[in-house]
């Protein structure tokens, strides 16, 4: 015994990974789960979406070999990515400014594109919401990126500070890089609008800032993956360099295939080349190339019109089922006359709703109720349906109280 490792410390679990397992261990038959970002139907089950499943026969009566992919990964894959999150007529795909590299996943393209950052753009501060997913900030941190937060929530905590954002990303250093979500922000719900975006595109011009978007519910916001593209395609039309990590986890339900992709858009067709090599080399030695068989079954929807089509119809299925339980927990705590405001759920987007909720009373739905959520508050709503969310209202109502 050398006594190697008798100083590693206790890592606490995962603030979303831990309360997830703690829940999947519960034993008792009504319990809801409003943990983790992923979807669930309303029998509480995980979906495998019928597009999903019909490519999977295709790949597998196309025998594909086992061989690595390349570097770059799945090549119709990344053609078939970037046409989604940019448009089939996307001036910068035309001009030859974009590269794509495909990534494990949004943390894997996250991940890499931090590594990019460190290496390439040495001392290059790195702004993210002041509220955000908790891999933002620590991901940051372990690639050695320098970051700073710009305020995200206004004082009720449940809406949008935008003028303070504004303000916070206007004050930027030069060259800084800004972390954005796309849509769906995570774990708040809250996005800017249109004419938002548009005010944060001429600050960052203005500013020169890097964009760096996280986009990871592209379909979850408005049913329409093209519509949710908004933000990006806007930046991207006005003629900005950004950074784009896409997860194709939420849209295509292919959570544990780790399928992502990782657009860079540069200024040049010659810096495509330069940036590549060096996203190549980066990736080799974190997990040298990705894994094929989700990137196959993304490939083969997109690729074909009527797999296309059927996956929009999909994915807008599942957004609109979200949509519904939002409304549904928003109607009973209104109608139980919960103690509280609950404007803000109806008025939030996407998987998530950024409730509100106290971490002792998060605290007591777990004890108590076998209700389990984020201790910042946050709920997934796909964990909602029409069996259980007024049991999760009626736990509310037991332990907040109600108005008179
Ligand atoms: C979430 O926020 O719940 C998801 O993005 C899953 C994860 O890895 O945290």
């Amino acid at each position: 015994m050398s006594g190697f490792f008798s100083h590693v410390p206790l890592e606490p679990p995962n603030s979303i990974l831990g309360v997830a397992l703690e829940c999947k261990k519960d034993a008792f038959e009504g319990k809801i789960d409003l943990t983790i970002g992923a979807y669930r139907n309303e029998q509480g089950k995980p979906e495998v979406l019928a597009c999903v499943r019909d490519a999977e026969s295709m790949v597998y009566e196309a025998r594909p070999d086992h061989e690595y992919l390349s570097q770059d990964g799945l090549a119709d894959f990344n053609v078939a990515t970037q046409r989604l999150m940019f448009g089939d007529d996307a001036q910068v795909l035309q001009q030859g400014r974009v590269f794509t590299i495909q990534g494990i996943s949004g943390t894997g393209s996250l991940r890499l594109a931090c590594d990019f950052i460190s290496t390439h753009m040495p001392g290059a501060m790195c702004l993210y919401p002041s509220v955000t997913w908790p891999n933002h900030p620590t991901m940051l941190q372990s690639a050695h990126v320098p970051s700073a937060t710009y305020r995200y929530l206004d004082a009720s905590g449940t809406g949008i500070d935008f003028q303070g954002m504004l303000a916070d990303i206007e004050a930027a250093p030069q060259g800084s890089v800004v972390l954005l979500h796309n849509c769906a922000h995570n774990p708040t719900g809250v996005d800017p609008n249109e004419e938002q975006w548009r005010q944060v595109l001429q600050v960052m011009q203005a500013r020169r800032l890097l964009p760096f978007f996280d986009n990871a519910y592209q379909g979850f916001v408005s049913g329409c993956p093209h519509q949710d593209a908004l933000a990006v395609r806007m930046f991207a039309d006005a003629g900005m360099e950004m950074i784009v990590a896409c997860s194709f986890a939420k849209n295509f339900g292919l959570y544990g295939e780790r399928v992502g992709a990782l657009h860079f858009v540069v200024g040049t067709p010659a810096e495509v080349i330069t940036v590549a090599s060096q996203l190549r080399a980066l990736s080799r030695v974190l997990y040298s190339t990705c894994p094929a068989y989700g990137a196959r079954i993304v490939a083969s929807i997109l690729g074909d019109p009527t797999s296309k089509a059927a996956w929009e119809a999909q994915c807008r299925a599942m957004a609109e089922r979200l949509n519904g339980v939002r409304k549904a927990l928003y109607d009973e705590l209104v109608a139980m006359r919960v103690k509280g405001t609950w404007e803000h759920i109806i008025a939030q987007r996407g998987m998530f709703s950024y409730t509100g909720i106290a971490a002792p009373v998060v605290a007591r739905l777990k004890d108590e109720y076998h209700i389990y959520m984020l201790a910042n508050g946050r709920i997934s709503l796909a964990g909602l349906n029409s069996g259980n969310v007024k049991r999760f209202a009626t736990a509310l109502a037991d332990i907040l109280g109600t108005n008179p």
